[in-house]
């Protein structure tokens, strides 16, 4: 039996950020020369993995009812004498491991974000003649994970994410990510720029650089001393057939000069900024544990707005952390008035476990919460529209990403990160192209382009 040939069925389910994103295309890099195929639904499927996220409450609820839903499925294989290989993965993997594998006895591997390249001798322990053995994986070994992932990047379309960074040693009293993906670690630059270049080869015009603290990049050289992200973008800006550079998410303390002023030098550095603040107020800022300031953030932002005067400026909010006071929330009203964003995240305050925001007092009531969100999304979504609508009747530079369901229209992204949809011919998918903006929404563009004479005829 040849077992690295024949075809099998693989499943995956991504929750969470970008950075899971990545982790699932990776796994699926190195599971395709084992014989794995990557479908939509795992009703047939031979491996099954739940990608999990833990930021936010409910995270394992979900991941339990997700795994309710696919048992039915993996017993119906077995009763057919075959066999589904059932994995959670991810952060609610490192951090609830355990739990998982004692109340789901069906889920046959765990394994956290640091331990996926080691999938194929999970796998062989859990399918070969020995099979049967559960297994839970949830190590750390970060440093060898990268210099184990395949040489080969699957592409599907012309944007892809690159981890650079991983962990983080902030420990905002409200995060789960220190525990889950552990303490902060940089790549090598030549591990970075090879795989950039990979992906460029591949058709890749627009690489978001990744790190749960990206701007803290500090990766060693190829000249033997350390790199900022500053440094690592500028090389970048001369990879040829690299269009757009983007990075996410940023710290507004390990902000250096050297990134900010990239921003005015490379013109393949994508106009978008997230800095997430969390909290206009400084007492709040203070018991989260920031180490930064609403001052300290406004002058960042200044900084960049020096460098890069049309710069779009989104962040994230977390609304109603213990101890919130109305002239807290109002101080974060104002610091969004201040601001003018195009584009931010709002969430509430959820308590995680083994956080040390999890044991303060001073809860802020549900429905408090509940209004003050209501409120901070009806303000950032009007400077949302604003911000989209200052584009109408302009020309915008879009890098076609993917197929509408409606054929004739392709979807987008501006320079300035605006989703855009666009009456276009298909040829120009992948493509840049100069785009005519007719109308615009809180979330999105809309546009159209200049009709050749052979789009006509096609
Ligand atoms: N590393 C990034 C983001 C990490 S998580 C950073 O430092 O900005 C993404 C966002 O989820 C955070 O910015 C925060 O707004 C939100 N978040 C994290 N923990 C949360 C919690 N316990 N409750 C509600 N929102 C949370
Ligand atoms: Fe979490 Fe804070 Fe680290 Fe961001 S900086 S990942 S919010 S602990
Ligand atoms: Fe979630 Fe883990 Fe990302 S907790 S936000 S998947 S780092």
């Amino acid at each position: 039996m040849n077992n690295t040939t024949s075809k099998k069925k693989l499943f995956i389910k991504t929750y969470g950020c970008q950075m899971n994103s990545y982790d699932t295309k990776r796994m699926e890099d190195i599971l395709r020369p084992l014989g794995y195929e990557s479908v939509d639904s795992y009703e047939d499927a031979d491996m099954a993995i739940l990608n999990t996220c833990h930021i936010r409450e409910k995270a394992t609820d979900k991941v339990f009812s997700d795994l309710g839903r696919i048992r039915p499925h993996k017993k119906a294989k077995e009763d057919k004498g075959e066999q589904m290989v059932l994995a959670v993965a991810g952060c609610v993997a490192q951090a609830e491991g355990d739990v998982i594998l004692s109340r789901a006895r069906y889920v046959d591997l765990v394994f956290g974000p640091q331990t996926y390249h080691e999938l194929p001798e999970m796998i062989a322990k859990i399918t070969g003649a020995y099979g049967q053995e559960r297994i839970i994986n949830t190590d750390f070994p970060v440093e060898e994970k990268f210099d184990h992932l395949p040489q080969e990047n699957a592409v599907t379309g012309p944007t892809a994410f690159l981890s650079v960074q991983e962990g983080c040693d902030k420990f905002c009293s409200f995060c789960v990510v220190p525990y889950t993906r552990g303490s902060e670690y940089s790549r090598t630059v030549d591990g970075i720029l090879s795989e950039a270049k990979r992906l460029v080869a591949a058709g890749v015009k627009d690489i978001s650089l990744l790190g749960q603290n990206v701007n803290a990049f500090h990766g060693d050289g190829p000249d033997g001393k350390t790199w900022g992200l500053g440094r690592l973008i500028r090389e970048m800006n001369e990879i040829d057939g690299l269009e757009r550079i983007r990075y996410t998410t940023s710290h507004p303390c390990d902000m250096q000069d050297d990134l900010i002023t990239a921003h005015r030098d490379c013109e393949k550095l994508m106009p978008y900024l997230h800095l997430p603040v969390q909290s206009g107020s400084d007492r709040i800022l203070k018991a989260m544990n920031r180490k930064h300031t609403a001052q300290s953030y406004l002058d960042t932002l200044a900084r960049f707005r020096d460098m890069r005067p049309d710069i779009a400026l989104s962040s994230d909010f977390i609304i109603g952390f213990p101890g919130e006071t109305d002239q807290d929330f109002e101080d974060t009203m104002r610091l969004v008035e201040q601001v003018g964003y195009s584009l931010a995240y709002s969430f509430k305050y959820s308590p995680r476990p083994g956080t040390p925001a999890a044991n303060m007092q001073n809860l802020v009531r549900e429905d408090v919460k509940d209004k003050r969100l209501h409120a901070l999304q009806a303000l950032l979504s009007s400077q949302a529209v604003a911000f989209n609508q200052s584009f109408i009747g302009k020309t915008v530079k879009v890098l076609f990403d993917g197929r509408q369901t409606k054929p004739g229209f392709l979807h987008g992204r501006t320079e300035y990160n605006q989703a855009i949809h666009v009456e276009a011919p298909d040829r120009l998918f992948g493509q840049i192209a100069d785009v005519t903006v007719n109308s615009a929404g809180n979330t999105a563009l809309h546009g159209s382009v200049a009709i050749q004479d052979d789009d006509l005829a096609a």
